[in-house]
Protein backbone atom coordinates (compact mmCIF):
# COMPACT_ATOMS: atom_id res chain seq x y z
CA UNK A 1 0.00 0.00 0.00
CA UNK A 2 1.74 3.55 -0.80
CA UNK A 3 0.77 6.92 0.98
CA UNK A 4 1.32 10.57 -0.27
CA UNK A 5 4.69 11.59 1.36
CA UNK A 6 6.52 15.30 0.99
CA UNK A 7 9.91 14.36 0.36
CA UNK A 8 12.43 16.22 1.09
CA UNK A 9 15.62 14.82 -1.61
CA UNK A 10 18.22 17.59 -1.51
CA UNK A 11 19.25 20.31 0.55
CA UNK A 12 17.76 23.66 -0.17
CA UNK A 13 15.53 22.27 -2.81
CA UNK A 14 11.46 22.38 -2.18
CA UNK A 15 9.86 19.11 -1.26
CA UNK A 16 8.65 16.65 -3.97
CA UNK A 17 5.32 14.59 -3.51
CA UNK A 18 5.79 11.14 -3.51
CA UNK A 19 4.31 7.62 -3.19
CA UNK A 20 5.82 6.35 -0.26
CA UNK A 21 5.91 3.08 0.57
CA UNK A 22 6.37 2.30 4.94
CA UNK A 23 9.10 -0.51 5.91
CA UNK A 24 7.38 -3.60 7.53
CA UNK A 25 6.38 -2.75 11.21
CA UNK A 26 7.85 -3.44 14.40
CA UNK A 27 6.39 -5.81 16.78
CA UNK A 28 6.02 -3.14 19.37
CA UNK A 29 5.50 -0.57 16.49
CA UNK A 30 1.88 1.07 15.16
CA UNK A 31 0.88 2.76 11.89
CA UNK A 32 -1.06 5.86 12.55
CA UNK A 33 -3.66 7.49 10.02
CA UNK A 34 -2.40 11.11 10.22
CA UNK A 35 -5.23 13.63 10.05
CA UNK A 36 -3.22 16.69 10.92
CA UNK A 37 0.28 17.93 10.68
CA UNK A 38 1.34 21.56 12.01
CA UNK A 39 4.43 23.14 10.10
CA UNK A 40 7.20 24.31 12.66
CA UNK A 41 10.35 26.27 12.19
CA UNK A 42 12.08 23.20 12.83
CA UNK A 43 11.10 21.63 9.36
CA UNK A 44 12.52 24.95 7.07
CA UNK A 45 15.94 23.90 9.41
CA UNK A 46 15.65 20.28 8.13
CA UNK A 47 14.87 21.37 4.29
CA UNK A 48 18.09 23.97 4.44
CA UNK A 49 20.25 21.35 6.98
CA UNK A 50 20.83 23.88 9.62
CA UNK A 51 19.92 21.35 12.20
CA UNK A 52 22.24 18.91 13.73
CA UNK A 53 21.70 15.28 13.12
CA UNK A 54 19.08 15.69 10.50
CA UNK A 55 21.18 15.59 6.96
CA UNK A 56 20.39 12.41 5.61
CA UNK A 57 18.30 12.42 2.43
CA UNK A 58 16.08 11.69 1.40
CA UNK A 59 13.81 12.51 4.44
CA UNK A 60 10.38 13.19 5.27
CA UNK A 61 9.88 16.69 7.56
CA UNK A 62 7.25 17.16 9.87
CA UNK A 63 7.18 16.27 13.48
CA UNK A 64 3.93 17.36 15.03
CA UNK A 65 1.03 15.38 14.17
CA UNK A 66 -2.15 13.64 15.01
CA UNK A 67 -4.28 10.68 13.86
CA UNK A 68 -5.98 7.68 14.35
CA UNK A 69 -4.12 3.77 15.17
CA UNK A 70 -4.94 1.66 11.90
CA UNK A 71 -2.38 -1.34 13.30
CA UNK A 72 -0.50 -2.54 15.39
CA UNK A 73 2.04 -5.08 15.80
CA UNK A 74 1.52 -7.83 17.94
CA UNK A 75 3.54 -6.66 21.06
CA UNK A 76 1.87 -3.31 21.11
CA UNK A 77 -0.17 -3.00 24.25
CA UNK A 78 -0.53 0.88 25.19
CA UNK A 79 -2.41 1.51 22.33
CA UNK A 80 -5.26 -0.34 19.76
CA UNK A 81 -6.50 0.17 16.20
CA UNK A 82 -9.04 2.97 16.72
CA UNK A 83 -7.21 4.77 19.12
CA UNK A 84 -6.33 8.75 18.51
CA UNK A 85 -3.55 9.79 19.34
CA UNK A 86 -1.51 12.46 18.99
CA UNK A 87 2.40 11.89 18.58
CA UNK A 88 5.23 12.20 20.37
CA UNK A 89 8.76 13.58 19.32
CA UNK A 90 10.60 11.16 21.84
CA UNK A 91 8.95 7.98 23.38
CA UNK A 92 10.85 7.49 26.39
CA UNK A 93 10.73 3.75 28.21
CA UNK A 94 9.88 5.19 31.31
CA UNK A 95 11.37 2.66 33.35
CA UNK A 96 15.80 2.47 32.46
CA UNK A 97 17.12 5.09 34.97
CA UNK A 98 17.97 7.88 33.26
CA UNK A 99 13.58 7.83 33.09
CA UNK A 100 13.19 7.29 36.44
CA UNK A 101 15.75 9.90 37.36
CA UNK A 102 13.71 12.40 35.34
CA UNK A 103 15.31 13.03 32.12
CA UNK A 104 13.06 11.18 29.60
CA UNK A 105 14.48 13.17 27.32
CA UNK A 106 17.69 11.71 27.60
CA UNK A 107 16.49 8.56 27.74
CA UNK A 108 18.80 6.11 25.84
CA UNK A 109 15.74 3.60 24.27
CA UNK A 110 13.96 6.62 22.93
CA UNK A 111 17.39 7.67 21.57
CA UNK A 112 17.88 4.08 19.45
CA UNK A 113 14.05 4.20 18.24
CA UNK A 114 14.59 7.64 16.59
CA UNK A 115 17.52 6.57 14.35
CA UNK A 116 16.31 4.24 11.61
CA UNK A 117 14.87 4.83 8.16
CA UNK A 118 10.74 4.02 7.71
CA UNK A 119 9.71 4.35 4.09
CA UNK A 120 10.53 3.28 0.50
CA UNK A 121 10.47 6.06 -1.68
CA UNK A 122 11.47 5.62 -5.66
CA UNK A 123 13.20 2.71 -4.53
CA UNK A 124 15.44 4.64 -1.64
CA UNK A 125 15.21 4.11 2.39
CA UNK A 126 13.65 7.19 3.62
CA UNK A 127 14.28 8.76 6.80
CA UNK A 128 11.29 10.44 8.72
CA UNK A 129 12.57 13.01 11.10
CA UNK A 130 12.27 12.78 14.53
CA UNK A 131 11.11 9.48 13.77
CA UNK A 132 7.45 10.42 12.65
CA UNK A 133 7.87 12.38 9.26
CA UNK A 134 4.45 13.94 9.90
CA UNK A 135 4.49 15.55 6.50
CA UNK A 136 2.58 12.03 4.98
CA UNK A 137 -0.31 10.35 5.17
CA UNK A 138 0.77 7.96 7.53
CA UNK A 139 3.54 7.46 9.86
CA UNK A 140 5.31 4.02 11.88
CA UNK A 141 5.87 4.52 14.83
CA UNK A 142 7.10 2.93 18.03
CA UNK A 143 4.25 2.92 20.50
CA UNK A 144 5.79 5.04 23.15
CA UNK A 145 5.61 7.45 20.49
CA UNK A 146 1.95 7.24 20.06
CA UNK A 147 0.02 8.90 22.76
CA UNK A 148 -3.49 7.97 23.39
CA UNK A 149 -6.04 10.52 23.68
CA UNK A 150 -10.25 10.97 24.24
CA UNK A 151 -11.60 11.04 21.38
CA UNK A 152 -13.57 14.47 21.99
CA UNK A 153 -10.44 16.36 21.62
CA UNK A 154 -9.83 18.35 17.95
CA UNK A 155 -7.35 16.17 16.46
CA UNK A 156 -6.70 19.41 14.43
CA UNK A 157 -5.78 21.03 17.75
CA UNK A 158 -4.71 18.44 19.82
CA UNK A 159 -1.89 18.28 17.04
CA UNK A 160 -0.07 21.20 17.67
CA UNK A 161 0.54 19.77 21.23
CA UNK A 162 3.12 17.35 19.52
CA UNK A 163 5.94 19.87 19.18
CA UNK A 164 4.71 24.04 19.62
CA UNK A 165 2.72 23.67 22.51
CA UNK A 166 4.32 21.38 24.28
CA UNK A 167 8.45 22.76 24.00
CA UNK A 168 6.77 26.40 25.00
CA UNK A 169 4.95 25.04 27.97
CA UNK A 170 7.44 22.65 28.75
CA UNK A 171 10.66 25.20 28.59
CA UNK A 172 8.18 27.44 31.07
CA UNK A 173 6.61 24.03 33.53
CA UNK A 174 10.22 21.86 33.55
CA UNK A 175 13.18 23.27 32.47
CA UNK A 176 13.22 27.28 33.50
CA UNK A 177 10.29 26.93 36.73
CA UNK A 178 8.78 30.10 36.23
CA UNK A 179 7.95 30.91 39.58
CA UNK A 180 4.76 33.09 40.41
CA UNK A 181 5.07 36.54 40.35
CA UNK A 182 8.38 37.09 38.13
CA UNK A 183 9.26 38.85 35.04
CA UNK A 184 9.67 37.10 32.11
CA UNK A 185 10.73 37.90 28.40
CA UNK A 186 10.03 36.04 24.99
CA UNK A 187 12.41 36.53 21.96
CA UNK A 188 10.34 35.02 19.10
CA UNK A 189 6.68 34.75 19.39
CA UNK A 190 5.82 32.19 16.82
CA UNK A 191 4.28 28.75 16.81
CA UNK A 192 6.45 28.00 19.78
CA UNK A 193 7.24 31.67 21.61
CA UNK A 194 3.26 31.72 21.54
CA UNK A 195 3.42 28.91 24.39
CA UNK A 196 5.79 30.33 26.25
CA UNK A 197 3.80 33.31 26.48
CA UNK A 198 0.79 31.63 27.25
CA UNK A 199 2.08 29.26 29.61
CA UNK A 200 4.06 31.85 31.67
CA UNK A 201 0.48 33.40 32.09
CA UNK A 202 -0.62 29.77 34.05
CA UNK A 203 2.98 29.76 35.71
CA UNK A 204 1.49 33.33 36.99
CA UNK A 205 4.19 35.28 35.96
CA UNK A 206 3.70 39.30 36.36
CA UNK A 207 5.29 40.86 33.68
CA UNK A 208 5.22 38.85 30.29
CA UNK A 209 6.85 41.31 27.75
CA UNK A 210 6.52 39.57 23.92
CA UNK A 211 9.21 40.84 21.55
CA UNK A 212 8.48 40.27 18.07
CA UNK A 213 9.25 41.86 14.27
CA UNK A 214 5.67 41.63 13.36
CA UNK A 215 2.77 44.02 14.89
CA UNK A 216 0.42 41.01 14.36
CA UNK A 217 2.23 38.77 16.59
CA UNK A 218 2.36 41.50 19.41
CA UNK A 219 -0.97 41.76 19.20
CA UNK A 220 -1.62 37.83 19.02
CA UNK A 221 0.67 38.33 22.05
CA UNK A 222 -1.77 40.35 23.97
CA UNK A 223 -4.17 37.92 23.87
CA UNK A 224 -2.09 34.87 25.01
CA UNK A 225 -1.29 37.02 28.21
CA UNK A 226 1.61 39.10 27.19
CA UNK A 227 1.61 41.93 29.82
CA UNK A 228 3.73 44.47 27.98
CA UNK A 229 5.11 43.74 23.58
CA UNK A 230 8.05 45.69 21.91
CA UNK A 231 9.91 45.34 18.72
CA UNK A 232 13.92 44.32 18.81
CA UNK A 233 14.66 47.79 18.64
CA UNK A 234 12.00 48.71 21.48
CA UNK A 235 13.76 45.54 23.52
CA UNK A 236 16.22 47.73 25.61
CA UNK A 237 13.53 50.30 26.79
CA UNK A 238 11.31 47.66 27.69
CA UNK A 239 14.15 46.17 30.06
CA UNK A 240 14.60 49.56 31.60
CA UNK A 241 10.70 50.29 31.79
CA UNK A 242 9.98 46.91 33.44
CA UNK A 243 12.43 45.70 35.27
CA UNK A 244 14.33 48.91 36.42
CA UNK A 245 17.02 48.19 34.21
CA UNK A 246 17.94 44.74 36.18
CA UNK A 247 16.89 42.39 33.31
CA UNK A 248 14.05 39.88 33.62
CA UNK A 249 13.91 37.00 35.72
CA UNK A 250 13.33 34.61 33.19
CA UNK A 251 14.43 34.65 29.38
CA UNK A 252 13.89 32.72 26.66
CA UNK A 253 15.08 33.14 23.18
CA UNK A 254 12.37 31.19 20.59
CA UNK A 255 14.51 32.03 17.57
CA UNK A 256 17.89 30.02 17.34
CA UNK A 257 19.35 33.11 16.13
CA UNK A 258 23.39 34.13 17.78
CA UNK A 259 21.65 38.71 17.70
CA UNK A 260 18.79 37.32 19.52
CA UNK A 261 20.47 34.62 21.45
CA UNK A 262 22.24 37.64 22.82
CA UNK A 263 19.38 40.04 22.95
CA UNK A 264 18.21 37.60 25.59
CA UNK A 265 21.14 37.10 27.29
CA UNK A 266 21.53 40.91 27.88
CA UNK A 267 17.65 41.21 28.63
CA UNK A 268 18.78 38.52 31.98
CA UNK A 269 19.03 39.66 35.19
CA UNK A 270 22.20 38.60 36.77
CA UNK A 271 20.98 35.20 38.51
CA UNK A 272 18.47 35.06 36.31
CA UNK A 273 17.07 32.42 33.79
CA UNK A 274 18.39 32.19 30.12
CA UNK A 275 16.13 29.42 28.42
CA UNK A 276 17.28 29.41 24.73
CA UNK A 277 14.72 27.09 22.98
CA UNK A 278 15.34 28.22 19.51
CA UNK A 279 17.70 25.71 17.24
CA UNK A 280 20.12 27.39 15.05
CA UNK A 281 23.54 27.07 13.18
CA UNK A 282 26.19 29.35 15.75
CA UNK A 283 23.45 30.68 17.86
CA UNK A 284 25.66 30.63 20.95
CA UNK A 285 28.72 32.37 19.30
CA UNK A 286 27.72 35.86 20.76
CA UNK A 287 26.95 34.70 24.57
CA UNK A 288 30.73 36.22 25.91
CA UNK A 289 31.55 34.03 28.38
CA UNK A 290 33.39 36.05 30.50
CA UNK A 291 29.96 38.22 31.46
CA UNK A 292 27.83 35.11 32.36
CA UNK A 293 28.72 35.79 36.01
CA UNK A 294 25.94 33.18 37.38
CA UNK A 295 23.06 32.83 35.19
CA UNK A 296 21.93 30.16 34.43
CA UNK A 297 21.30 28.85 31.31
CA UNK A 298 19.12 25.99 30.47
CA UNK A 299 18.97 24.23 26.47
CA UNK A 300 16.03 21.90 26.43
CA UNK A 301 14.42 19.69 24.17
CA UNK A 302 10.07 19.56 23.17
CA UNK A 303 9.74 21.11 27.04
CA UNK A 304 12.02 18.04 29.18
CA UNK A 305 9.44 16.26 29.96
CA UNK A 306 7.74 12.93 29.41
CA UNK A 307 4.45 13.17 26.79
CA UNK A 308 2.46 11.02 28.79
CA UNK A 309 2.43 13.28 31.35
CA UNK A 310 2.29 16.48 29.64
CA UNK A 311 0.14 15.91 26.63
CA UNK A 312 -2.75 15.01 29.68
CA UNK A 313 -1.47 18.08 31.53
CA UNK A 314 -2.07 20.28 28.19
CA UNK A 315 -5.21 18.36 27.12
CA UNK A 316 -6.52 19.04 31.10
CA UNK A 317 -5.65 23.21 30.83
CA UNK A 318 -6.90 23.28 26.64
CA UNK A 319 -10.76 21.33 28.66
CA UNK A 320 -10.23 24.09 31.29
CA UNK A 321 -10.02 26.73 29.51
CA UNK A 322 -6.77 27.84 30.33
CA UNK A 323 -5.00 27.00 27.87
CA UNK A 324 -5.84 28.42 23.81
CA UNK A 325 -5.07 25.81 21.10
CA UNK A 326 -7.62 27.04 18.57
CA UNK A 327 -5.78 30.09 18.40
CA UNK A 328 -3.17 29.20 17.02
CA UNK A 329 -4.20 27.52 13.74
CA UNK A 330 -3.91 30.61 11.13
CA UNK A 331 -4.02 28.74 8.64
CA UNK A 332 -5.42 24.94 7.08
CA UNK A 333 -3.42 23.81 3.45
CA UNK A 334 -2.62 19.97 1.62
CA UNK A 335 0.11 18.80 1.74
CA UNK A 336 0.91 19.68 -1.62
CA UNK A 337 0.87 23.11 -0.85
CA UNK A 338 3.76 23.29 1.79
CA UNK A 339 6.37 24.60 -0.23
CA UNK A 340 4.21 27.71 -0.38
CA UNK A 341 4.09 27.81 3.30
CA UNK A 342 7.58 27.06 4.02
CA UNK A 343 9.42 29.36 1.41
CA UNK A 344 6.66 32.17 3.50
CA UNK A 345 8.39 31.04 6.44
CA UNK A 346 12.05 31.36 5.05
CA UNK A 347 11.18 34.81 4.03
CA UNK A 348 10.21 35.73 7.65
CA UNK A 349 6.08 35.92 6.60
CA UNK A 350 4.57 33.20 8.77
CA UNK A 351 1.47 33.05 10.72
CA UNK A 352 1.20 31.46 13.89
CA UNK A 353 1.07 27.63 13.10
CA UNK A 354 -0.17 26.51 9.58
CA UNK A 355 -1.98 23.00 9.78
CA UNK A 356 -1.51 19.94 6.82
CA UNK A 357 -4.62 19.03 7.05
CA UNK A 358 -5.38 14.53 5.46
CA UNK A 359 -9.20 14.68 6.32
N1 LIG B 1 14.23 22.96 21.43
C1 LIG B 1 13.18 22.37 20.87
O1 LIG B 1 12.78 21.27 21.25
C2 LIG B 1 12.45 23.04 19.75
C3 LIG B 1 11.19 22.58 19.37
C4 LIG B 1 10.48 23.28 18.39
C5 LIG B 1 11.05 24.37 17.77
N2 LIG B 1 12.31 24.76 18.12
C6 LIG B 1 12.94 25.92 17.51
O2 LIG B 1 12.30 27.07 18.04
C7 LIG B 1 12.39 28.14 17.11
C8 LIG B 1 11.02 28.75 16.88
O3 LIG B 1 10.17 27.83 16.17
P1 LIG B 1 8.75 28.33 15.66
O4 LIG B 1 8.12 27.18 14.95
O5 LIG B 1 8.02 29.02 16.74
O6 LIG B 1 9.22 29.42 14.57
P2 LIG B 1 8.40 30.61 13.91
O7 LIG B 1 9.06 30.90 12.62
O8 LIG B 1 6.94 30.29 13.94
O9 LIG B 1 8.60 31.82 14.92
C9 LIG B 1 9.71 32.69 14.94
C10 LIG B 1 9.20 34.08 15.36
O10 LIG B 1 10.29 34.97 15.53
C11 LIG B 1 9.93 36.23 15.00
N3 LIG B 1 11.14 37.00 14.70
C12 LIG B 1 11.89 37.05 13.58
N4 LIG B 1 12.94 37.86 13.75
C13 LIG B 1 12.88 38.33 15.02
C14 LIG B 1 13.69 39.20 15.81
N5 LIG B 1 14.80 39.75 15.33
N6 LIG B 1 13.32 39.43 17.09
C15 LIG B 1 12.21 38.89 17.62
N7 LIG B 1 11.40 38.05 16.92
C16 LIG B 1 11.73 37.80 15.64
C17 LIG B 1 9.09 35.88 13.80
O11 LIG B 1 8.28 36.96 13.40
C18 LIG B 1 8.27 34.70 14.33
O12 LIG B 1 7.09 35.15 14.97
C19 LIG B 1 13.06 27.54 15.86
O13 LIG B 1 14.46 27.77 15.95
C20 LIG B 1 12.78 26.06 16.01
O14 LIG B 1 13.71 25.28 15.31
C21 LIG B 1 13.00 24.13 19.10
ZN1 LIG C 1 8.96 21.63 16.10
ZN1 LIG D 1 14.03 5.24 29.58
Amino acid sequence: MTINAAVLFETGKPLEIEEAEALPLGAADVRVQLAYSGICHSDLSVQHARMAGYDMRPIVPGHEGAGVVVEAGPAVGDVAVGDHVILAQIAPCGRCPVCLRGEPIMCPHARAQRTAPRLRVRGLETWTMTGLGTFAEEAVVPQGAAIRIDDDVPLDVACLIGCGVVTGSGAVFNESRVTVGSSVVVIGCGGVGMNVVQAARIAGAAEILAVDVFPEKLDAARRFGASHTATPEELPDAIRDITGGAGFDFAFEVLGRPDTVRAAFNATRHLGTLNVIGLGPGMMDLIPADRLGYKHMVRGATGSGHPRTEFARLIRLWRAGRLDLEGLVSEEIRLDDVNRVLDAMEAGDYQIRTLISYA
